[in-house]
């Protein structure tokens, strides 16, 4: 998802290069005057500011989201930033979540735009970056009604069946081969997850897989870069930088080739039988494109984005969310031990696991729950303020970023009993706290109208893969490695993962 921070070496290079160029930029962009209609408004608290870059010097140590944190518990869960032209709210409390979000959600549901945002976004035709308007609607009722529905997610269950059966050999395999040692399940996750979305929204039959995984990599890693614009979206000047090597455009270039294959390949099959077999997501759209019944039309240029779209979303979230969870089991062996029982005990007998058999794991879909509130792979969902606006007392001025820091909302003390603990207990008994939009205090897939669409996909995906993992398994850490001491760094870039590599001693427990 995007994030409105940046890495901090990022950032680093353009507090100086901001610095550099401020005389000119006050005189071409005219940012002063921009910021001349807040006089007089009641804006919430905040760090103090530095001409041309704000707040910007507050942001560079550590990482965004604990440093954010930590600035709101000085200046309250409504803290204002002024980052160059952009203003932001930042909101850390499930209390003024509640207050934006029900009732006047229709104010907050834009999405942050940009030149560089829009060159990314290839111009909001996609879904995530698409202007709160009709082709969003349009797009978003598809999503809902059609290739996220829960009868569509139920139809990839032997996809995923499938794919989860193949990360319990791939385990075995790799164990044996290396001696019973030790095996990175991070890079088997990664591999379950894209393999899994891959075949559902593509189909099995993708010309080029490899060269299609290394594109999607390459624009990950663009989509995390900085750009200056984004930063300064009015400046003339800014616009007039040169741009890098044209690594963007290339890569969109090449995107578009391999995507238009996958359509061809998709057509002429479609053609060959009258479109009356749907495998995967790229066959439900070439159908609606066909019936074309709708009022905005599904070009193959709407049709890529939002395929490019659903997949970018699907893949990084779900894979980071599952490796968290391993790590946090493993650092906590009385949660394993008794996350592994419900699973044996459900699970008895089988070879193989089917989705059917694991609707009676409460244990598990709480575990599953406290990985997010632990570790949201997106720690923040930022929306734009469409019109002047007052939450709590303090003026929220139109333009404005208002960003909901969900990771600190989900440590927060006042909603959590020691909230640094990993302990599904929480979520059980009673606490029905949900991840759906309606528990503000627990949000990790967002609230209201651009609230994830995802959440069936990348739950059914991460609770068989945990499950299988865990019924096969017993999990040793490495040698020497205590599990209260292990590495559970973070790094956010796209999404908020981990940093070491999870390297684990699988030994079998019900052999594959
Ligand atoms: C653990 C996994 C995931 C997490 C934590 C996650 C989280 C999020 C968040 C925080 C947002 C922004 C919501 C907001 O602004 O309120 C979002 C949007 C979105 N997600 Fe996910 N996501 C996950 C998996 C997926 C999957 C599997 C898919 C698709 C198969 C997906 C598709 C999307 C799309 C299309 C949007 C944009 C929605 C819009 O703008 O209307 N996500 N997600």
């Amino acid at each position: 998802m995007e994030q409105f921070a940046v890495p901090c070496y990022d950032l680093c290079l353009c507090f100086f290069v901001a610095l550099l160029f401020y005389a000119v930029l006050r005189a071409v962009s005219g940012s002063g005057s921009k910021h001349r209609r807040l006089i007089g408004l009641r804006l919430p608290p905040g760090p103090w500011q530095l001409p041309v870059v704000g707040s910007l010097h507050h942001l560079v140590r550590g990482l965004p989201h604990r440093t954010i944190c930590d600035l709101s518990l000085r200046h309250g869960p409504l803290m204002f930033l002024r980052v160059c032209e952009r203003l932001a709210i930042v909101v850390s409390s499930a209390e003024a979540v509640r207050e934006i979000y029900k009732g006047n959600e229709a104010l907050f549901s834009e999405r942050l735009s940009s030149p560089g945002i829009d060159e990314l976004s290839r111009h909001g035709q996609g879904v995530i970056f698409a202007p709160y308007g009709d082709h969003w609607r349009l797009l978003r009722r598809i999503l809902m009604t059609e290739l996220l529905s829960a009868r569509r997610i139920e139809s990839f269950q032997r996809i995923r069946e499938e794919e989860a059966a193949r990360l319990v050999s791939s385990v075995q395999a790799k164990s044996s081969s290396c001696g019973g040692g030790l095996v990175n399940v991070g890079e088997l996750l990664d591999e379950f997850m894209t393999d899994s979305a891959v075949r559902a929204i593509f189909g099995d039959r993708l010309p080029d897989r490899a060269a299609f995984m290394k594109i999607v990599k390459q624009g990950v890693s663009l989509a995390s870069l900085f750009d200056l614009r984004d930063l300064f979206p009015s400046s003339r000047l800014v616009r007039l930088l040169p741009r890098g090597s044209g690594k963007a455009e290339r890569h969109r270039q090449e995107m578009f080739k391999l995507m238009d294959n996958i359509l061809k390949t998709h057509q002429e099959r479609r053609a060959s039988t009258d479109g009356d077999d749907e495998h995967d997501l790229v066959d439900v759209l070439l159908r609606i494109q066909e019936e074309g019944d709708i009022r905005v039309s599904l070009t193959d240029g709407v049709i890529r984005a939002v395929l490019i779209d659903v997949f970018g979303a699907a893949l990084d979230t779900t894979s980071t969310t599952l490796q968290w969870a391993m790590a946090e089991l493993v650092a906590n062996p009385i949660v394993m031990h008794k996350v592994q029982l419900e699973t044996r005990r459900v699970l008895a007998g089988q070879a193989t696991i089917q989705e059917s058999m694991l609707k009676d794991m409460h244990y598990l879909r709480a575990t599953i729950k406290e990985t997010l509130r632990l570790h949201p792979p997106a720690p923040f969902f930022p929306r734009l303020c469409l019109q002047d606006y007052k939450i709590h007392g303090y003026d929220v001025p139109r333009g404005a970023i208002v960003l909901t820091n969900v990771w600190a909302i989900s440590r927060d003390p006042k909603y959590w009993d020691e909230p640094e603990m990993f302990r599904p207990e929480r979520f059980e008994g009673n606490n029905d706290v949900d991840f759906r939009g309606m528990d503000f205090e627990f949000t990790p897939f967002g609230v209201g109208r651009r609230i994830c669409p995802g959440i069936g996909f990348a739950h059914a995906s991460i609770e068989i893969a945990l499950a299988s993992l865990l019924y096969h398994f017993d999990w040793d850490l490495p040698k020497g490695v205590e599990p209260g001491k292990m590495d559970m760094t973070e790094v956010f870039g796209v999404t908020l993962s981990r940093k070491a590599n999870l390297f684990l001693h699988p030994i079998s427990y019900v052999p594959v």
